[in-house]
């Protein structure tokens, strides 16, 4: 019989701290190597809670490091469809208050879909957003959170290996997940654009972040179940340079 774990998916197990650390020092490598190669450095960010810390530690070694972000475009995974500019829960919005202001990233590098673009321009936005990302010379490292049902971006389940940057429609927990910050679920968006998987899996280094207990059972599926559409997270077994940071109550019994 075939294994489910016919690809593997390094996993690291540490405190969340030391986990945000870690990655935010990765990251201040590659800014300073590609600065003194005479390059940018290609992030691709997530939003939510998880990266939050890495955020503020990178936002740390802005403040006390000099690390400078000049040399630092960065492609955000997903947004809403459907806000206003200037509505609270915009995944820019989020980006500038934890990060993008903080460190003086030039907004002109910071690509995130837009959140207003109107029905008739949505495909011509994806398909933009997928030729910054070539044009940029393809993202180095591919920050990524696990949504509690498997989700990598809002690549729900139902995702093909191959698919780029495109509308979706968000899972039903997704918006379940989302209520508290949109004042009740009627509120929450119902599509977003999001980074497709394959989008995703060109990323030269992928690095994943699941804390706390509630993600110790989609960590376990991540791991075990079999690679496809039903897990969008499972296409991240194999990639050749992708690491899963868990802490204590995220890491399932082997
Ligand atoms: P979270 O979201 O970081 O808020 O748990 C993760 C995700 O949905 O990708």
């Amino acid at each position: 019989m075939m294994s489910t774990r016919e690809t593997s998916l390094p996993i690291v197990t540490t405190s969340a701290a030391e986990a945000a650390h870690s990655v935010a020092t990765e990251i201040a490598e590659l800014i300073r190597a590609r600065r003194r190669g005479g390059r940018a450095a290609v992030l691709g960010l997530p939003t939510g809670r998880t990266p939050l810390a890495v955020y503020a530690a990178l936002v740390e070694l802005h403040r006390h490091s000099a690390l400078d972000f000049s040399n630092v475009v960065t492609f955000n995974l997903d947004e809403y469809l459907g806000l206003a500019p200037q509505h609270p829960q915009t995944f820019r919005r989020y980006m500038r208050e934890h990060l993008f202001d903080a460190v003086g990233l030039d907004p002109a590098n910071a690509w995130i879909p837009a959140s207003d673009v109107a029905p008739a321009q949505v495909e011509a936005h994806c398909r933009e957003y997928e030729s910054a990302i070539l044009a940029a010379g393809g993202i180095d490292l591919m920050l990524l959170g696990i949504g509690r049902n498997g989700h990598i971006g809002f690549n729900e389940p139902g995702s093909a290996r191959d698919s780029r940057t495109r509308e979706v429609r968000l899972a039903e927990s997704t918006r379940e997940d989302c209520r508290a910050h949109f004042g009740g679920a009627a509120h929450v968006p119902e599509r977003a654009i999001t980074m497709g998987v394959a989008t995703i899996l060109a990323a030269r280094r992928i690095r994943v972040l699941a804390f706390g207990a509630a993600k110790r059972e989609i960590v376990r599926r991540t791991l075990d179940e079999a690679t496809g559409p039903a897990l969008p997270a499972t296409y991240l077994r194999g990639h050749a340079d992708v690491k899963l940071f868990v802490d204590a109550e995220a890491r399932p019994a082997s």
